[in-house]
């Protein structure tokens, strides 16, 4: 494949929720030494690249976004030397290990915060955002936190607020203060003295607030069921200009290292989340782009989409796109079990760094959390409106036995009832299976550079159709996806189409030759070879 394409932009990304993936030490929430006993499944999956949530010293608010300590592992996950272990065993397997980075907000355990708030003039006093109560009393202005409620906390000692974006366990840095930058530039220069490949950089959009504090506009938008947070427009707290000159610090930084990643996490409109490559290289190398998980499942919609984002890229900026994370509801639950086939099959043909999330390889859906058992700090803030994360972070269904083997203890949140019958076990040699169609699609943008790397064109396409042909060299790949239930007719009438079926997301159709016209059934998408 050719060499001018980085590892991160021919790779395909894997997200682990450490809790969720495999428990070696029976505690029943997962670990390092659990993530290491599988890599050799993801070596047979054949990604590239992992990417593990926070695994950082924290009381576990917001499991693991709550950092008490940037340069330790917690406990529960392991030590140093585990995570060292892990780096050296991914290497050795070609696989490349992006962590995550909380600069946003610390712990209100972290040293840097107990510090703070212990006085007014203490020297890290600034390090967080302080301010006196607004002159009738009450919070200093209307921002809200992500997680509902006021985003001010009040700190009787001190008698000042502080500002946190999310929970008041998860009070706000000052990236204003040059002290807090460097603090946090040495964060990310200790990992990569490691050997860490990549950071995926949590909460971007929130990193610097209004200077002047001002009150956010109402949302006209607003629907009840988004949520409290919604009400708002968050236009003073978060994609702030300021915002840039933080990641250009951070990129410099990466740069003087060889062959290094930044991920931000970035929920913004397309024109603004393009704007955080920065100019010159001096942004993230991939503004994560959720745009296919907020879009309504329709072809014309996602086709849409595709355009307005290839168009908005800036000259250089490499594409990336994202089905699925600890975030967001389960993709099999968003489109249902044969629509998550045909969207496995556009993620992993477009043009752009695919994103995969733990457990989406074998169909896995979210798992309805009864009220007792609820862990996520979001759901017990804002009860029913399915805002809670848990169902989407239930343990990995590794096989049929007890716990799908993700423990010997008892899981930090329950299994899937399915897990029997939906895991990894039953569906490694199953021809038609899920894993089998991930793994099958994984391999042919692996061996076809224009799947991986290629240019990419759109073919007119009707209903529920969406068609694109994918070329590098003298390659050419067509892919013809069928977003409804239905059987449709795809008629190339501007594009001569003449080649071979090398899979279909049914798995029973490779070798057929196909001219011109292609009958595609219900909810089945196929890739062809042209020429
Ligand atoms: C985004 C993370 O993905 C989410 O899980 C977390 O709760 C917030 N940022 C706060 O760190």
């Amino acid at each position: 494949m050719n060499e001018t394409f980085r590892w991160w932009q021919r790779g395909i990304i894997y997200q682990i929720y450490p809790r969720s993936f495999m428990d070696r030490n029976g505690d029943g929430i997962g670990d390092l030494p659990g993530i290491i006993s599988k890599l050799g499944y993801l070596q047979w999956l054949g990604i590239d690249a992992i990417w593990i949530s926070p695994i950082f010293p924290s009381p576990m608010a917001d499991f693991g976004y709550d950092v008490a300590d940037y340069t330790d592992i917690h406990p529960l996950f392991g030590t140093l030397a585990d995570f060292e272990r892990l780096v050296a065993e991914a290497h050795r397997r070609q696989l490349t290990v992006i962590l995550d980075y909380v600069p946003n907000h610390t712990s209100d355990q972290h040293p840097w915060f107990s510090e703070s708030r212990s006085s007014r003039d203490n020297p890290k006093r600034h390090w967080y955002i302080w301010r006196d109560a607004a002159p009738g009393g009450g919070p200093p202005n209307n921002w809200i936190s992500v997680f509902g409620g006021s985003a001010w906390e009040w700190d009787a000692a001190t008698r000042q607020y502080y500002y946190h974006a999310y929970l008041k366990e998860q009070p706000d840095l000052n990236w204003r203060h040059p002290a807090v930058q460097t603090a946090m530039l040495d964060v990310l220069r200790f990992w990569l003295d490691r050997g860490v490949d990549g950071f995926r950089i949590d909460a971007l959009r929130q990193l610097i607030k209004d200077d002047r504090f001002r009150d956010n506009p109402p949302n006209p938008a607003y629907r009840a069921d988004q949520g409290p947070y919604h009400t708002l427009l968050p236009l003073y707290t978060t994609d702030r200009p300021e915002v840039l000159d933080m990641v250009a610090r951070m990129r410099h930084l990466v740069d003087q290292y060889d062959a290094r990643l930044l991920i931000g996490e970035l929920y913004l409109p397309i024109d603004r989340l393009v704007t955080y490559y920065g100019v010159g290289g001096s942004g993230v190398h991939l503004p994560f782009n959720f745009h296919l998980i907020l879009v309504p499942w329709q072809a014309r919609q996602i086709a849409a989409l595709i355009e307005t984002y290839e168009a908005a890229l800036p000259a250089e900026a490499w594409p990336n796109w994202v089905l699925g994370n600890h975030d967001q509801h389960r993709l099999t639950s968003r489109v249902g079990l044969a629509q998550a086939r045909v969207a496995a099959m556009l993620l992993l043909t477009l043009r752009g760094t695919p994103t995969l999330y733990y457990g989406d390889e074998i169909g896995m859906r979210d798992v309805a959390i009864p009220p007792e058992l609820v862990q996520d700090p979001w759901e017990k803030n804002v009860p029913g409106l399915g805002l809670g994360r848990d169902p989407e972070r239930t343990p990995m269904q590794w096989d049929s036995r007890p716990n799908a083997s993700f423990t010997t203890g008892i899981p930090w949140l329950p299994l899937a009832a399915d897990y029997p019958v939906v895991n990894v076990a039953v569906q490694h040699d199953d021809p038609t299976s899920m894993l089998t169609l991930y793994r099958r699609l994984i391999e042919l943008r692996r061996e076809a550079p224009a799947l991986a790397v290629g240019s990419y064109a759109p073919i007119e396409a009707s209903g529920d159709l969406l068609a694109y042909i994918r070329s590098h060299a003298d390659q050419r790949w067509l892919v013809a996806l069928n977003l409804g239930p239905q059987p449709q007719r795809f008629d190339a009438r501007r594009v001569e189409i003449q080649g071979r079926i090398v899979l279909s997301t049914h798995l029973d159709r490779a070798g057929e030759v196909v001219r011109q016209t292609i009958t595609l059934r219900g909810d089945e998408g196929i890739i062809i070879t042209l020429g």
